[in-house]
């Protein structure tokens, strides 16, 4: 898989696949059934999760034995992951990041929620997050599938930063232009990983052309 990495911007990503573009189409879609939405975000959830982990340090050193009865080098990471779904909307993601990271990644929820007026999110659960973060975590993968302030994922960065996370990696579905600057000017260290950049922001700030409300559409709400 290639990645292009968006403009003059050396830290966003937007992954480069026939099947993201395709997949993102499907649930693009407005007549797209629920169960369709669900199922695609968890394909596309997977792309972002292999191309954001791609990088992880390993290390060897030990061996373990085969049905041969040979050895074989073998490796585990260097450092835990920890993935952090943004309540709600990231909930969709989750079943396919689990799948592909290893069965001692913790999950940390992190709870946040748009004010319709101001589009400022509030932090209202942070529950069973570690402070400070331990030392042993080499990456803090943070969800959400739709970056558009910006706002959400910025804040949530710095949380995670006062908390003391080495490293921080966002993933989403699709970005607007607005939340890739928001994201640059606070957390140019933090890597970006999304399917799409579409054009702009509406004013509700929900991303044009987008999916809608990623929330209501993968939990049948309105
Ligand atoms: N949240 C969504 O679910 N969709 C948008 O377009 C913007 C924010």
């Amino acid at each position: 898989m290639s990645l292009s990495p968006f403009r003059d911007y050396s830290n966003v990503f937007v992954v480069d696949h026939p099947l993201v573009q395709v997949y993102l189409s499907e649930i693009r879609d407005r007549n797209a059934e629920k169960s369709r939405f669900q199922k695609v975000t968890r394909k596309l959830t997977s792309f972002l999760v292999d191309r954001v982990t791609a990088d992880l340090e390993i290390e060897g050193g030990f061996t373990v034995e085969t049905p041969l009865d040979v050895q074989a080098p073998a490796f585990r990471l260097k450092g835990r992951v920890a993935m952090v779904p943004i309540l709600r909307a990231a909930l969709r993601m989750m079943e396919a990041a689990e799948d592909l990271l290893p069965r001692d990644t913790p999950i940390w929820f992190y709870g946040a929620k748009r004010d319709e007026h101001t589009f400022r999110a509030d932090r209202y659960y942070d529950d069973h997050i570690p402070n400070p973060i331990p030392n042993d975590f080499q990456m803090v993968i943070v969800a959400d599938p739709m970056l558009a302030t910006g706002g959400t994922a910025g804040d949530a960065c710095t949380f995670f930063k006062e908390r003391g996370a080495k490293r921080l990696a966002y993933i989403g579905l699709i970005a607007a232009p607005e939340g890739i600057k928001h994201m640059q000017e606070r957390h140019p260290d933090v890597s970006v990983y999304v399917c799409a950049v579409d054009e702009c922001l509406n004013d509700r700030a929900y991303i044009v052309p987008g999916l809608g409300d990623a929330g209501d559409r993968g939990f049948n709400t309105d």
